[in-house]
């Protein structure tokens, strides 16, 4: 269900304590981000009117009042994944050091086209701050996106590199549809998605905007509830969220192929050892370099490297 209602007081009536599995939320900045238009080169034309910001004064006391209630909403083992600017990031920490929710990690979103500055460096990434509620295990899915033989051309692990926490994504065009002043990309939302929920699992968002938390977390079939208090906002994307099909996004993000390594760790027997030994000496007779030969004998076998090569070895 989505509300359009102040958060700290909508989430008061609506949603029950230990009900959520996953919080994805985008407070405003704190920065007049009402006038951000100001030093952004786009078409007004097609960003929603009614952004609701924060006085800087009120920052600190809405943050912990808003924190507050995203702890009470969480299930035990629940994530919650804050996005913040610099300016008032210090105040989100102390609210959530007032809380007993755990940090797990601080990542960095770096993306293109920061706000231009002439006399500074450019600013050009958010911060995420990702918490989980203890007394429960949190979900975290390793293998979601990039399985562990996934290489790239240097042989570096494409699941190791997904999972560090400097995030390279861009922001979205958008040419000519309609959207909030400050709108999170697709890619960037699935991923918190994919590591830190399953399907069916309920997602919240406070500060809804374009409800793009929300449009992500359907298309990859989760539910997914919230609040914005814009009625402009409100009003245009409710019924853009009706359009939006459960599930239609599973094949548009990544996903790892299957295991390449499918019979990994499984015993070997004699028999298996001497079509293996038949096979490389086949390959290898024919020319074909080592390198390509393990290459054909794990697509063949589903076995590793490592233990294709021990058995090359003995020969
Ligand atoms: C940074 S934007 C969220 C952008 C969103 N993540 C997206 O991708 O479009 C913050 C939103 O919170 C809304 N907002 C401000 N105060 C609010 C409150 N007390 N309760 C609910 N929404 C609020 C603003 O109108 C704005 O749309």
């Amino acid at each position: 269900m989505f509300y359009n209602c102040d958060c700290i007081e909508g989430s008061k009536t609506h949603i029950e304590d230990n009900s959520v599995d996953l919080i994805i939320t985008d407070p405003p900045y704190g920065i007049a981000g009402d006038t951000l238009h100001k030093h952004y080169n786009r078409n007004e034309d097609y960003v929603l009117d009614g952004y609701i910001e924060i006085p800087k004064e009120q920052y600190f006391d809405f943050s912990r009042s808003w924190i507050k209630e995203a702890e009470r909403v969480l299930k035990p083992g629940g994530s919650m994944y804050i996005v913040s600017g610099y300016t008032n990031l210090i105040h989100i920490l102390n609210a959530l050091s007032e809380t007993q929710l755990k940090p797990v990690n601080h990542i960095i979103w770096k993306f293109n086209f920061g706000v231009y500055t002439k006399n500074k460096y450019i600013s050009s990434h958010y911060h995420i701050l990702y918490y989980v509620k203890s007394g429960g295990k949190p979900t975290f899915n390793t293998h979601s996106r990039f399985s562990d033989s996934e290489k790239d051309e240097f042989n570096g692990s494409l699941n190791y590199q997904d999972r560090e926490d400097v995030w390279i994504i861009n922001k979205e065009y958008k040419a000519g549809q309609m959207k909030n002043k400050n709108e999170l990309p697709a890619q960037l939302l699935a991923k918190m998605i994919q590591y830190s929920s399953n399907e069916g699992d309920l997602i919240c968002d406070f500060f809804l905007g374009s409800f793009s938390t929300a449009k992500v977390a359907i298309g990859l079939n989760r539910k997914a509830c919230g609040f914005e208090k814009n009625s402009i906002a409100y009003n245009y994307q409710i019924s853009e969220i009706g359009k939006v099909v459960c599930g239609e996004l599973i094949n548009q993000f990544r996903t790892p192929p299957a295991n390449k390594y499918f019979n990994q760790g499984k015993p070997m027997d004699e028999n298996e050892k001497n079509i293996i030994i038949q096979r490389f000496t086949e390959l290898k007779n024919n020319g074909t370099p080592k390198k390509k030969i393990i290459e054909i004998l794990v697509q063949d076998t589903g076995r590793g490297p490592w233990s294709l090569n021990k058995i090359i070895k003995s020969i």
